[in-house]
């Protein structure tokens, strides 16, 4: 964010989606519209705006930065933000079409892009980044958790050239989570993981699909970008209980949205494993069910 509102001649405004999260640092609290925990009473950073995370959505935000008839002058836009995949919002994938149409709006008003893939990036959806699975091409990239260190990624014509001006002592990144980084991502080339990920992610989630046709009353939907898999109950009450009988099986969920469980296996994942997985998450609905 400091990236782009120090590359912005008036920075004012900044674009988020419904449905996004964005961590718990007090700047990035402003741009999440997911769970209300995160932001109550917290202040707020000006000047941020949301629109549907959907065709629809872009459609406002085209309205909105018209230079006739919109009220968002598009030179003081700092970024727009958003997760190639929406991770806290329930795993939500998006459209190709979808991805295009907010490249190009923001191409056409030159509002640069920020990518936050610290959920989805780094192989979990079969592609080094989620971004890459469609047209667009952010200006900024963040990473963090499978990286094993927080990384932002900019590209050179928007980083500021002044030295300290947005650098921090202290937040984290030492010698040793930086070689973790390192070879991590020196793992996924020789490994080939990214390959694996696609192959095991597309078999998982056909698994999935049979779990849903063996719970029709249940589960509402399954879904999956690589590795990044998720199965939506009927309610929250039901995937709280899942999560719960999963975990008593020894198989670790979390919830994300608001009825989703996902699940996040490794990249070095084995089939093996992940037909264990699914054995237990059946066996957990069943009791659920029952
Ligand atoms: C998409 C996304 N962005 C950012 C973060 C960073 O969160 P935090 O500020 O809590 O480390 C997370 C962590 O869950 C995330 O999923």
């Amino acid at each position: 964010m400091k990236i782009c509102y120090d590359n912005c001649e008036q920075p004012k405004y900044g674009l988020t989606f419904e449905g996004a999260f964005h961590g718990r640092t007090l700047g990035t609290l402003s741009l999440n519209r997911s769970k209300s925990v995160h932001r109550r009473d917290f202040p707020e950073l000006s000047g941020i705006h949301d629109v549907p995370h959907s065709m629809a959505g872009v459609e406002r935000l085209r309205e909105k930065l018209d230079p006739d008839h919109g009220h968002i002058p598009p030179e003081q836009v700092a970024f727009l933000i958003l997760e190639p995949v929406q991770g806290e919002g329930g795993y939500q994938i998006p459209e190709p079409e979808f991805m295009r149409a907010v490249n190009d709006l923001c191409d056409e008003h030159d509002i640069p892009l920020i990518a936050d893939e610290i959920q989805s990036g780094v192989g979990r959806t079969g592609e080094m980044w989620a971004s890459d699975h469609f047209d667009f091409e952010p200006d900024v990239i963040t990473s963090a958790k499978a990286l094993r260190v927080g990384a932002t990624i900019s590209s050179a014509d928007i980083f500021p050239e002044e030295k300290s001006r947005i650098s921090s002592t202290w937040g984290a990144g030492d010698i040793l989570s930086s070689i973790q980084g390192t070879l991590t991502v020196a793992a996924i080339r020789e490994h080939d993981l990214l390959s694996h990920a696609t192959q095991a992610g597309e078999r998982f989630l056909g698994q999935l699909e049979d779990l849903q046709e063996s719970h029709p009353e249940t589960v509402v939907d399954v879904r999956g970008l690589g590795l990044m898999t998720a199965v939506e109950f009927d309610t929250k009450d039901r995937r709280e209980a899942v999560v719960d009988a999963a975990l008593q099986r020894g198989l670790l969920t979390l919830g994300c949205g608001q009825k989703t469980l996902r699940l996040l296996p490794p990249l070095d994942v084995r089939e093996r494993e992940l037909d264990i997985a699914v054995d237990l998450l059946d066996d957990a609905i069943d009791h659920v069910e029952s």
